[in-house]
């Protein structure tokens, strides 16, 4: 059966692919995205597809490759693949879950407390050749220990987000569409709340949900507006949870006290305004970037294509009914 991993992947998911049996490889070694004719040229004859977020998966790429059977995410978020279709099309999409939620949530934490101790702006000094010494008055910023946190979207990631939060003697409140059972939430400490009392009572809002239809710019220009006027926007899920039009406005008018964002609308592309603000910390989409978890999330993206070419069921199947289909 062929192959097809559509850009360099770290060395354990291709170990992985080179030790199972019958498969034909054709690896794009290059550490960058193809095009997406270059995407269906090179894969419309493969069975299998080893993707990544930055590969959109779309319809005309799912017809472009007929004979695929499996394709596999190499990124727990999949909204960069057109499930329905796949699904119609009777291909499985599996995803990489778990394996990167300690690294991201750490992540979420190094962004958090980047932008509340306004790090990045102490950094541009430093390296500007800027400072002149310790002041009393020099780069105060926001006080952590014993705030509100609030996660939106409480699954793996957001739990991981919430452990941390102990250790910095946070209330944790979330928002989520089922409640977590009692013995996780006494031991997260954390409160079920509706968004509005979420958004209102939040020092800190940090985002941990897939991105859907539902979840297109949940973060809008009202749900800012009822910010506290000293709280922190924190998002390390998708881009497009939030209006980056209307959060530039607030960040402008500092009408909430900053934001550490690692994901964008349109990345890489940054909306307009955003770089020359001072009051947001951004980072390049880096989540799950250490060489643990991506070592891992290799390994796992490679292990799920396997089992799904094997007509076996795959750790993590997104659309599992295309197997009982
Ligand atoms: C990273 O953004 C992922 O979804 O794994």
């Amino acid at each position: 059966m062929k192959v097809f991993i559509s850009r360099a992947i770290p060395p354990a998911g291709l170990q992985v692919l080179e030790e199972a049996t019958g498969l034909e490889i054709d690896y794009n070694q290059r550490d960058e995205g193809l095009s997406k004719a270059g995407l269906i040229g090179r894969a419309s004859r493969a069975e299998g597809l080893l993707c990544l977020l930055t590969d959109k998966i779309d319809a005309e790429v799912l017809a472009g490759c007929p004979n695929l059977k499996v394709v596999s995410n190499m990124a727990v978020g999949y909204n960069n693949i057109e499930v329905a279709e796949a699904t119609r099309r009777g291909i499985l999409v599996t995803n990489t879950p778990g394996v990167l939620s300690e690294s991201t949530a750490d992540l979420t934490w190094a962004l958090l407390l980047a932008v509340a101790r306004r790090l990045g702006e102490g950094e541009r000094m430093v390296r500007a050749g800027e400072w002149h010494g310790w002041g009393p008055l020099q780069l105060l910023g926001g006080e952590v220990n014993g705030k509100t946190l609030g996660l939106i979207g409480m699954g793996r990631i957001g739990q991981a987000v919430a452990r941390r939060a102990a250790g910095f003697n946070m209330k944790v409140i979330y928002f989520n569409r089922s409640k977590l059972d009692q013995a996780l939430e006494t031991e997260l400490k954390a409160t079920r709340v509706g968004l509005d009392e979420l958004i209102a009572e939040s020092d800190f809002v940090s985002l941990h949900a897939p991105y859907t239809q539902e979840t297109h710019h949940l973060i809008d220009g009202e749900m800012l507006a009822r910010m506290r006027p000293e709280a922190y926007l924190i998002n390390t899920s998708r881009g497009p949870l939030v209006d980056e039009a209307a959060l530039v406005a607030v960040l402008k008018n500092n009408r909430i006290g900053g934001a550490g964002l690692d994901v964008y609308e349109q990345e890489p592309l940054l909306y307009p305004g955003l770089r020359e603000l001072d009051n947001v910390v951004l980072a390049p989409h880096l989540g799950s970037a250490t060489h643990q978890t991506r070592g891992e999330m290799s390994r796992l993206a490679a292990t799920n294509l396997v089992m799904g070419l094997r007509g076996e069921r795959p750790l993590h199947p997104v659309n599992p009914e295309v197997l009982e289909g």
